[in-house]
């Protein structure tokens, strides 16, 4: 009996024609739909605002997001249904998470990331978590979608975020005076990360503080260390991705229960910052990186 010899050359063409019969089911699975081609996305799910000085800082991120990313189309949407609303009644049209992310579908988008502009992992980030995951092996859907982390939710990163928002405190600042974060605070135990980032900031600039609207820390545990330390002058910034409602009125309105006001009664001055923070370079380039890591997750 003679056997063909099985080696040398011979025997390696016959493994890669092997291999590339193993090979061609997923690669061909790589493709959700046959032959569609890939097409990248990238949704900023927003809360949404109806001011509109308020919304040049989305508008500055969002320039930032398209200028690093040209490979892919972005799109936004707006969570809020009340401010939704409010635009559609003077002509401007915002989808909301939902339906941003089924028109992407119904448009052939074959990757999509998701970059959230929340603070932190409270109800709202999880309620969006929700939506993008139902929205994760439908089928002819996305082959891939993936949501960003929100920009406090690492604690490795944690002293790099901590150290963004003190670059957004104007330069003017004379040493005594104090800073005053206004995040926005939840009922949630994600709130915690409050605290949190006065810990951090508390290691950086021992005169800067975290309060929250709705939360802990309150702006009366802050007015009780302030008092403790004779400052007199302090800069109030809103920690959310755009100065709309709640910096303009709850913390720089006349009204006599806004942070403004409440300083003031206790003889500290102070010089409201109404800017967002999504408009700000250092807490843009978070935003960025959390982007990043929601792309890599993509491939
Ligand atoms: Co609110």
């Amino acid at each position: 009996m003679s056997r063909i010899p099985v080696s040398g050359p011979n025997r390696r063409a016959a493994w890669l024609a092997l291999l590339f019969l193993l090979l061609l089911p997923s690669l061909a699975l790589a493709h959700g739909e046959a032959g569609r081609p890939q097409k990248n996305g990238i949704l900023l799910a927003f809360f949404g605002t109806s001011v509109p000085e308020a919304e040049a800082a989305l508008k500055t991120l969002e320039a930032k997001v398209k200028a690093a990313n040209p490979a892919y189309e972005v799109r936004r949407a707006y969570s809020s249904n009340i401010i939704r609303k409010k635009l559609a009644e003077s002509g401007q049209h915002v989808d909301s998470t939902v339906t941003a992310l089924a028109r992407m579908m119904d448009d052939g988008f074959t990757h999509v990331a998701v970059l959230t502009s929340l603070f932190i992992p409270g109800e709202e980030y999880h309620g969006l978590a929700r939506t993008v995951a139902a929205f994760d092996g439908l089928p002819k859907g996305f082959d891939a979608i993936a949501l960003s982390q929100p920009l406090m939710s690492d604690p490795a990163d944690m002293p790099d975020v901590a150290a963004a928002f003190l670059k957004t405190v104007p330069a003017d600042r004379k040493p005594g005076e104090a800073v005053v974060f206004m995040g926005h605070g939840t009922h949630h135990p994600g709130n915690i990360f409050y605290p949190g980032l006065q810990y951090y900031l508390a290691h950086l600039d021992p005169n800067t503080f975290v309060g929250t609207v709705e939360g802990t820390p309150s702006l009366d545990d802050i007015v009780e260390t302030l008092k403790k330390r004779s400052v007199k002058k302090a800069y109030l910034i809103p920690l959310m991705a755009v100065a709309g409602d709640h910096a303009q009125n709850d913390m720089a309105g006349d009204e006599p229960d806004s942070w403004k006001s409440v300083l003031a009664k206790d003889g500290i001055a102070s010089t409201p910052v109404l800017k967002g923070m999504a408009g700000q370079d250092a807490v843009a380039d978070i935003y960025l990186k959390r982007l990043a890591q929601t792309l890599d997750h993509l491939k």
